[in-house]
């Protein structure tokens, strides 16, 4: 699985403004470019704790900081990226195949989380030499 850094990206969602309050949505295969298996969120997150560093072999995500803040940290074996989210009008679109950490959760942080994949244990890759191996590295 040769995935690199160059194809995470940030994906801005519709936002409808209105002065009662904004909106924004997303429908699957059109804002993000997989099927909706999955939803799960991250939150409660105690000052300094650090969450998912993992890496998937198959599962496509897609992250939004849906109140609060935190960074994405995306490693592909070679080269290392943070992504800062903190609006609930965009989101970080991860292939499988990197390895990602989020840190720096800010209090009261929500993170969601869209898979493409029910969840499974078998898919993920938990330590970083498991990974390099995976990568060929
Ligand atoms: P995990 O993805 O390992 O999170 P982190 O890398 O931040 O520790 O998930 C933590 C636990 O929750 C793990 O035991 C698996 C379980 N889990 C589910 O049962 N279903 C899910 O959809 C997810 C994401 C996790």
């Amino acid at each position: 699985m040769n995935t690199t850094l160059s194809e995470v990206k940030i994906i801005n969602l519709p936002k409808i403004e209105d002065p009662r309050g904004n909106l924004s949505f997303i429908e699957e295969e059109k804002h993000i470019p997989f099927k909706i298996e999955r939803t799960y969120w991250i939150y409660d997150v105690p000052g300094g704790q650090v969450r998912g560093g993992h890496a998937f072999k198959n599962q496509l995500e897609f992250i939004v900081a849906l109140s609060g803040s935190f960074d994405v940290v995306i490693d592909d074996g070679v080269n290392k990226q943070i992504y800062s989210l903190n609006r609930s009008y965009y989101g970080l679109y991860i292939p499988a195949g990197l390895w990602r950490q989020m840190q720096n959760f800010s209090t009261n942080s929500l993170a969601m989380v869209l898979s493409s994949t029910e969840f499974s244990e078998a898919d993920y890759i938990r330590e970083y030499p498991d990974f390099l191996n995976y990568k060929g590295l």
